[in-house]
């Protein structure tokens, strides 16, 4: 009797639409070796949740004080065993508490090839909008580990895209997102092997 290797648990916490985190959640579905146990997200409206009941992957929305100031969050963590937690489009800093339980298990995607264009209020359209102004000639993605400064842990893996002079927030943004979905699962994948 051989026995099947053990299906490795994924949580993501995102804030947004939630387009990666149904990538992720897909790409491991097809190839049956891991799975998104839950999406945790700090915003009752965001796209993310539909997302997640379309998918049947269980979710859960917190607030500010369930974040910062409970237990709450580290407790289900603990109780789900996951092997890797992974920020997509996560847009609140990662308590102290979380990257000491999780070292080395937190990570993160950035639209921009840091350490250009990160940290605080470098997210979503704002990183886009800075690289068109600053008439960068590229741009890119950084997945990176997560530790307790924004955009700051240990970089696991960058692409690059190339900036037309023509290209506008919404086009480079649409080329980032292009690039997040063909590379982060990938980068997920192997980390968890
Ligand atoms: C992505 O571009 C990610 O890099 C950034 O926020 C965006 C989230 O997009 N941090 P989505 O919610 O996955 O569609």
């Amino acid at each position: 009797m051989f026995k099947l290797p053990p299906m490795k648990k994924i949580i993501i916490f995102a804030s947004g639409s939630g387009s990666n985190a149904e990538r992720i959640a897909t790409y491991f579905h097809q190839k049956g070796t891991a799975q998104v146990s839950l999406i945790l997200c700090n915003n009752p409206q965001a796209g993310v949740l539909t997302r997640a009941k379309r998918l049947a992957i269980p979710s859960l929305v917190f607030n500010r004080q369930a974040f910062y100031e409970s237990d709450i969050v580290l407790n289900v963590l603990k109780s789900q065993h996951p092997d890797l937690i992974v920020l997509a489009g996560f847009l609140w800093k990662v308590p102290a508490y979380l990257t000491e339980a999780y070292p080395h298990k937190i990570i993160n995607i950035h639209p921009s090839l840091l350490p250009k264009y990160g940290g605080k209020g470098m997210y979503g359209s704002h990183v886009h909008e800075a690289i068109i102004a600053n008439a960068e000639k590229e741009s890119g993605i950084t997945i990176h580990y997560v530790n307790e400064h924004y955009d700051e842990g240990n970089i696991i893996f960058q692409a690059k895209t190339t900036v037309l002079p023509t290209d506008t927030p919404d086009t480079l943004a649409e080329k980032i997102h292009l690039l997040e979905y063909e590379y982060f699962p990938k980068v997920i994948e192997e980390i968890l092997v």
